[in-house]
Order: C-alpha cells, then structure tokens, then sequence
C-alpha cells in the first residue's frame, strides 16, 4: 500500500524565486534591485521572529536594558531599525536611506554604495507592540537621479517616481506584500515558518472596485471637517441600503491590508490641530498609495492623488484617504 501524505507544494514560488524570474523579464536588469529586495526580506525575517518572541525574549519596551545573558536587550522598534539599515547597507545597492526611526537621512559609506533610496518604517503600529496587535514594517524604493554626492533632495521625489514598495504585517501570520513597479501588479507572499521562506499565496491582488467597510479613528471626529463628517454619518445612517461596517485597527499595515482584502476605505485625515493629518507621507502614505494604485484602487489627500505630492522634507505629513476606487471618488465629492 502507498502511503498517501498530505500534499506538498515541490514548486513553492518563493519570495527570492520570484523577485529573480521578474529580474530575468527585464533584459536591462543588472541584478541590483533583486539584491536589495533580498536584503529587505532577510530584515523582515528578523523582525518577524523578534515580533513573535518578544514576550519571552522581553523586548518590549525596554530598550538599553540587560537580558538574563547580559546583553544590551533593544527594543522592538529600534531592533527593526537596526536590522533594516545593516541589511540595507550591506545589500551594496543603497546610498541614502530614510527611516521613521531618525530624524535625518542616513548616507550609506561610500564604499557599500549603489543606486537605489530607500524611505522605510521599521515597525508601524508602536501604540500596539505592547498588547500583542498586529504591527508592520513600510519601505518605498526609489532609484537616484542626479550625478553626484547623495543628499536628501535625492529622498524628496514625488511617490509616482518610486520603483518599488511594499510591507510587511506581522499579523496572524506574517506576510509580505510587494510591487516592483508601475503596470507590474501586486503579489502578497505569506511567511512558512517551516520553510523560513515567504511564499507567492496571493497572485496579482486585487482591491474590490467598492466595499462595504469603513476605518478611521471616530474619537477624533468633532475635529473633521464638515464634508468628512457628512460621509461618515451617511456610511453609518444610509438613506438605502445597508451601512457600512467600521474596522480600525489603529495600526496602518493591518487596515491597509484588510481594505485592500476586503475593500472600502480607509481614513486618516487632517484635523483642526494637526491640519496634515498623521501619517508620514515617505514611508507610510506613498509607498501604501502605490500598492493600492497598483491594486487598482485610488489614494488622496483629499485634494491631489497622493502619489503626486511633492514632499518639503523627509518627515512631512498628510492626509491620507485611500481604498476602492468607487468608495474614494464618493468621499471626494463630499470633501468638495
Ligand atoms: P507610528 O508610526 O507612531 O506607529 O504611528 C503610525 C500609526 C499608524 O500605523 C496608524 O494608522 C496610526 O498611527 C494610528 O493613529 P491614531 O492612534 O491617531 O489613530
Ligand atoms: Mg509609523
């Protein structure tokens, strides 16, 4: 009798595998950005592990303390970005990279230079480390275009000039969602532990044209505007039909994800005492906007297609509105 075992998958399509058949697609290629997409992987393999261990490992919170081994013990968020800079500096194809972490650019030493900037945020979601809710880590690749000494001008591109983006969610389960460029779709990989690979789970993803799910943070909703408030209100008391449901999860990789999964809509606007709204435009509204442009949904600031805005300085913020394309051209015209 043959034993029959439970299927195994002998032509997993794995994250390196696939960033390496997209290289060979594209005959100018020279191998760099497949090179710095590995780097970007091992890093989030680091993070995801430290994620997971974190209660046991003891690395929330407290940053410079001491483990029972005696070493310095760092905290999560400052672990991921030490990982994603050595792994980024080490790739040999970066010159200049931004993170959330450091208030100025990072210029990669001259002899482990390349190519590619890379804006990033290590570990989006800090206020939900602490009580085990998903987190996630936001990176958007851009390729240099001037001769010359790298320098934060070179950060400043508007995110339609980005040649790659993607994030992780340490969620569930771990997953890493990618696009390597304008027409060239999106693919999500899930993380198999088993393996130590991330594997292709969700070929070219696709938003839902209209969804039926709202998520912003409400408790900050006397400071809106009245047009944003009108749209709320109408998702929760519509004149037919049935009213949206709310998520928030208060952690932007998570409710980007489940808007791009599900569908609807996701808010983080401007305030009367914060007017560009939260989120950081390089490493968290542009590289998000590009996944879900690419996915076929739209991302705004209200007035402008986010991917269009020209960044003033590395932390600029600004509002941020972006889901299926139906539910975004709908909250436009009440933003009118
Ligand atoms: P962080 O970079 O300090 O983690 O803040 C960004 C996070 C996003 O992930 C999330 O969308 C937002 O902050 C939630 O903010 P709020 O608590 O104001 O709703
Ligand atoms: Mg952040």
């Amino acid at each position: 009798m043959t034993q029959q075992g439970p299927a195994f998958d002998v032509n997993a399509m794995t994250l390196t595998r696939w960033v390496l058949s997209q290289q060979r697609t594209a005959p100018s290629a020279t191998g760099d950005l497949t090179q710095l997409l590995n780097s970007i992987q091992t890093a989030v393999k680091a993070i995801q592990t430290a994620v997971r261990k974190a209660g046991i490992a003891k690395l929330h919170g407290i940053s410079g303390d001491t483990n029972v081994q005696g070493e310095q013990v760092k905290k999560l968020d400052v672990l991921s970005n030490d990982l994603f800079i050595n792994m980024l500096k080490s790739s040999y194809t970066t010159c200049l990279l931004v993170s959330e972490e450091d208030s100025t650019v990072i210029e990669v030493e001259t002899e482990r230079r390349g190519k590619y900037v890379v804006c990033f945020d290590p570990l989006d979601g800090s206020s939900n480390i602490d009580c085990l809710v998903s987190v996630g880590s936001i990176f958007a690749i851009y390729k240099k275009q001037t001769p010359g000494e790298p320098s934060e001008a070179d950060a400043l591109r508007p995110g339609r000039e980005l040649v790659a983006a993607g994030y992780a969610l340490y969620g569930s389960a771990t997953m890493l969602v990618i696009s390597i460029g304008k027409g060239k779709g999106v693919n999500g990989f899930l993380y198999d532990p088993s393996l130590g690979e991330f594997v292709l789970t969700d070929p070219n993803m696709r938003i839902p044209e209209k969804g039926n799910i709202f998520s912003v943070n409400e408790g900050y909703a006397a400071e809106w505007s009245e047009g944003l408030k009108n749209y709320i209100h109408d998702k929760k008391h519509p004149k037919s039909g049935k009213a949206y449901g709310a998520r928030y999860v208060g952690s932007m990789v998570a409710d980007v994800h489940r808007t791009i999964k599900y569908g609807g809509i996701f808010l983080y606007p401007a305030t009367k005492s914060a007017p560009n709204g939260k989120l950081r435009l390089l490493y968290e509204c542009n590289p998000m906007a590009f996944i879900v442009t690419e996915a076929g949904g739209l991302a705004t600031d209200g007035r402008r297609d986010i991917l269009d805005l020209q960044p003033a300085g590395i932390h600029v913020r600004a509002p941020c509105f972006l889901g299926s394309r139906k539910d975004v051209e709908e909250l436009l015209r009440y933003l009118k």
